[in-house]
């Protein structure tokens, strides 16, 4: 097991990578006098209920399940998980596990932070993306009005378990999904992680390790998102409005999916912007075709409304949108204003 420990001004907690979930939970609990409340997605339970119930027995934990959708990561299923936590009692001496993928710690960590003023979670997640990304660095929310995670808070877990036996179940297109958010940590911030991305030279044990090491790093320097892990935004300003469209349409694209498709697009506007080159634009489509990540839309999406969407983000400010771009491969810049012709123009690229 391979342990990180993320430190920011007012909290420090770990990351174990590689851990036995069971005997981490049992841990982490013991510490709790009140009661401990499993938060977990259905699906998860259903293809390890022999696992999930022993961890409930271990630590003689409440279970709520979710439904993980994007449609779910909602007000109403807060106010659901809520009615629960206050008829089982659940005081501030409790404790809130997150077991699922993004939807579940963004939606398990919105109700902790919430409950009593807030209530201690941790986060377990099982897929890629979670594991990379979601569940490290304490963006807990929902999504609201049509527009993704625009009701939520920082919060960070107490802890995090990441037991990769988990991906043994996962489906590929949702691995697939992950490594979006992977190869954006190389992109981003990590040269020589984006050239064993692009020779396939790196297991997956040290994908984990390494983009939670990218991500631990960006969020202590800037914890609350105020400059530096805008960085982490490569890909989400058009990513985030394709997936919202996605959701309106019921059309079912994966977080990542809609990532990958915003980074083409960002790289795209980097270059028309003239910070990179063609090359480069090229090397990021490259690897995320290779890796069963979509390159061009698949349904019809009309500008205005993107662009509509793109200035609701939460990024922006004083009605600018504001981008994170790349000024070279391994290195991106965040508050960069673009002329609208240019996204335009980037945008066809996914036509
Ligand atoms: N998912 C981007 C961040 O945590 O800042």
């Amino acid at each position: 097991m391979k342990i990180l420990e993320v430190k920011t001004d007012n909290c420090k907690y770990p990351i174990r990578i590689g851990a036995d979930i069971v005997r981490s939970l049992s841990t982490i609990t013991k510490k709790f006098v009140g009661q401990k409340v499993i938060i977990v997605d259905k699906n998860v339970l259903s293809l390890w209920k022999d696992k999930i119930d022993e961890i409930r027995k271990s630590i003689d934990a409440s279970v709520i399940e979710v439904e993980a959708s994007e449609h779910n990561k909602s007000i109403e299923v807060a106010t659901s998980i809520w009615s629960e936590l206050i008829s089982l009692g659940v005081d501030r001496k409790s404790i809130v596990i997150n077991i699922g993928g993004g939807m579940i710690s963004d939606l398990g960590g919105f109700v902790a932070s919430t409950y009593m003023r807030g209530i201690k979670f941790t986060n377990c997640p099982t897929t890629l993306l979670s594991m990379v990304d979601a569940s490290v660095g304490g963006k807990v929310g929902v999504n609201f009005g049509g527009l993704k995670n625009i009701i939520g808070s920082f919060n960070q877990p107490t802890e995090v378990v990441i037991d990769l036996e988990f991906l043994k179940t996962l489906p590929i297109r949702e691995y697939a999904s992950g490594m979006a958010e992977v190869i954006k940590h190389g992109v981003i911030n990590d040269i020589d992680y984006l050239k064993n991305l692009e020779n396939k030279s790196i297991a997956l044990e040290e994908i984990v390790l390494r983009s939670c090491e990218i991500k631990k790093k960006i969020v202590e320097a800037d914890p609350n998102e105020n400059d530096q892990r805008k960085i982490l935004n490569f890909g989400h300003t058009i990513g985030h409005a394709l997936e919202e469209i996605s959701i309106e349409l019921h059309n079912d694209l994966l977080h990542g999916e809609a990532v990958a498709l915003g980074m083409i697009a960002e790289a795209e506007i980097s270059k028309l912007m003239g910070l990179i080159d063609e090359s480069d634009v090229e090397l990021i489509i490259n690897l995320v075709s290779n890796n069963n990540l979509p390159t061009k839309l698949t349904f019809e999406v009309d500008f205005e409304k993107l662009v509509g969407l793109i200035h609701k983000d939460k990024k922006n400010s004083a009605k600018n949108i504001n981008w994170t771009l790349l000024d070279r491969l391994g290195n991106a810049i965040y508050d960069q204003l673009v002329p609208i012709e240019l996204v335009q123009k980037a945008f066809n690229k996914l036509v």
